[in-house]
C-alpha cells in the first residue's frame, strides 16, 4: 500500500505517522510520498507501453524540485509552462530534448531562451506566435521546433476555470484553420515542424472528450500528411483526472484504451502531459487546528493553520479535499466549516463536513493536494511559504524548507521615499 493511509488508528505517508512529521517539521506542511508518485507514473506508462509514448510531466501541477527530479529519474520528460518551469525542468536534470514549452502568452524573452535551448518543441498558441518564433530562430540562424496548439472546441465537462478546449478559451488555434497555418509553417526555413498539440483541461473524469479530442488530432495529422506535412508526433496534453471524493474515476488502463484505437493509425508517437494524475493523490496538506469556535444558533467553524495561501483549490474552484484528523478524536461527529485564517470569506476548505470535536493542536491532513497545491502556494497576508518533505523508504527529508520573514522579504528595497 502507498500514499496516506491509517496504521491502525494513525494516519502514515507510506507508514511514516503524519503526526510525527508534524511535529518535526511544524505545520502548515505538504507531504508527499515518493512511491504514490512512482507508482502514478508507472500506470501510466504502462497503460501506453503497447505504443510508442512519451510522457512529458507537466511541472505546473507540482514544480518542487525534489519531485520534479524524481520524475526525471523515472523517465519521464517535461512539460513546462513558463520560462521559470524550463529552468526548474533543466535544475532537475532534463535535457532541452526532453522538454516541451506551453503557455499563452510567451514573453520574447523566454522564446529567446527556449529558442536557444533547441527544446523538443515549443508549443505554439498563435499565428502571431508563430511568427515571433521564425523570427528569433531565424536571426539565430537556427531553426526552431515547434508543435501547433490546436483548441477542438469540446467540452471536457470539467470545471469552467480548467477547461481549455472550447472555442471561447483562449487556448490554442482552431482546429478548422490549423492546415492552413501549418502549410504557411511549412514554408519558413527557420521551422521545424515537430507536431500538433491539445489539452482540453484538467481534471478530466469522462473519457469521450479525450477520446474525440484523439480523434480530431488524428484526422489532422491525416490532412497534413495528405498535404505532404509529415509530423513526429501527436501531444495529447494532460488533464486525466483523480478522484477526490472517493468516486471512481477512469484507471490509467481506461484512458489508454479509448485515445490509442485512433492514434494506432496516425502511425505518429504520441506525447502525453499528465500532472495531476501522476502528484495528485501522492500530497496531503497536513495542518494544525487553531482555533474552535460555536455561537447559539451558529455553525461549528474548525479554524486551521492552513488557509487559501497554501491551498487555493476550495478558494479558486469550490474544489473538494477529503479532510481527516491524523489521530483518533474520540467523541461524536459533528458538522462544522473547516477555515483557513486568511481575511476572505471564500477562504473555507470545508463546509458541514462531519468531524469529531477537533481542538487546537490536534492535527488534520487535507488528502489528494499533491497537485495544484504548492505550485499555487503564495505569500498572501506575509505568509510564509510552507515546508514540504518528501517520505521515502520509511524515512523522510525536506523538499523544501518553510520560508523565512527574511526570506519573504529578501528581495523588496528599503526606499527612501
Ligand atoms: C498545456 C498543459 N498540459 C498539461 C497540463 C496538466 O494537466 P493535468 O494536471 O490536468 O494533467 C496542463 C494543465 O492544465 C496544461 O495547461
Amino acid at each position: 500500500m502507498t500514499g496516506f493511509f491509517r496504521d491502525r488508528t494513525t494516519l502514515t505517508c507510506d507508514g511514516v505517522p503524519i503526526g510525527s512529521l508534524a511535529r518535526s517539521a511544524g505545520t502548515p506542511l505538504y507531504v508527499y510520498s515518493a512511491a504514490a508518485i512512482r507508482e502514478a507514473y508507472r500506470a501510466l506508462d504502462t497503460a501506453f507501453a503497447s505504443y510508442p509514448h512519451t510522457i512529458h510531466y507537466a511541472l505546473k501541477a507540482n514544480s518542487t524540485l525534489a519531485i520534479v527530479r524524481l520524475l526525471q529519474g523515472l523517465g519521464s520528460h517535461a512539460d513546462a509552462n513558463s520560462g521559470g518551469e524550463i529552468e526548474v525542468a533543466l535544475r532537475a536534470g532534463f535535457t532541452p530534448e526532453h522538454i516541451v514549452f506551453t503557455g499563452v502568452g510567451k514573453t520574447h524573452d523566454e522564446l529567446v531562451r527556449a529558442v536557444g535551448l533547441g527544446l523538443k518543441a515549443i508549443n505554439v498558441e498563435s499565428p502571431g506566435e508563430l511568427d515571433r518564433i521564425a523570427r528569433i530562430a531565424a536571426d539565430r540562424g537556427t531553426r526552431a521546433r515547434v508543435a501547433l496548439r490546436v483548441n477542438p472546441d469540446i467540452d471536457s465537462q470539467t470545471h469552467p476555470y480548467i477547461a481549455t478546449g472550447l472555442r471561447e478559451s483562449k487556448f490554442g488555434v482552431p482546429i478548422e484553420l490549423a492546415a492552413g497555418l501549418f502549410r504557411e509553417m511549412a514554408s519558413r526555413p527557420s521551422l521545424h515542424l515537430a507536431g500538433i498539440h491539445l489539452h482540453l483541461g484538467s481534471q478530466i473524469v469522462t473519457l469521450d472528450p479525450l477520446r474525440r479530442a484523439a480523434e480530431a488530432l488524428v484526422g489532422l495529422a491525416r490532412e497534413l500528411c495528405d498535404a505532404g506535412i509529415r509530423l513526429e508526433y501527436l501531444d495529447l496534453g494532460g488533464g486525466l483526472g483523480i478522484s477526490y471524493d472517493e468516486q471512481p474515476v477512469p484507471s490509467a488502463e481506461d484512458y489508454a484504451a479509448s485515445v490509442l484505437p485512433a492514434v494506432r493509425g496516425s502511425g505518429l508517437a504520441v506525447v502525453l502531459e499528465p500532472g495531476r494524475r501522476v502528484v495528485g493523490a501522492a500530497g496531503a496538506l497536513v495542518a494544525s487546528v487553531v482555533d474552535t469556535k460555536q455561537f447559539p444558533g451558529s455553525r461549528r467553524f474548525v479554524v486551521l493553520d492552513a488557509g487559501m495561501s497554501e491551498l487555493i483549490r476550495p478558494a479558486l474552484y469550490g474544489a473538494f479535499h477529503r479532510i481527516v484528523p491524523v489521530e483518533p478524536c474520540p467523541g461524536p461527529l459533528e458538522p462544522c466549516d473547516i477555515v483557513g485564517p486568511v481575511c476572505e470569506s471564500s477562504d473555507v476548505f470545508g463546509r458541514d463536513r462531519l468531524m469529531p470535536p477537533l481542538e487546537p493542536g490536534d492535527v488534520v491532513a487535507l488528502l489528494d493536494a499533491g497537485a495544484y497545491g504548492s505550485a499555487m502556494a503564495s505569500n498572501y497576508l506575509r505568509r510564509p511559504l510552507p515546508a514540504e518533505v518528501l517520505v521515502d523508504n520509511g524515512g523522510w527529508q525536506y523538499a523544501r524548507r518553510r520560508q523565512t520573514m527574511a526570506e519573504m522579504l529578501g528581495p523588496e528595497e528599503e526606499t527612501s521615499l
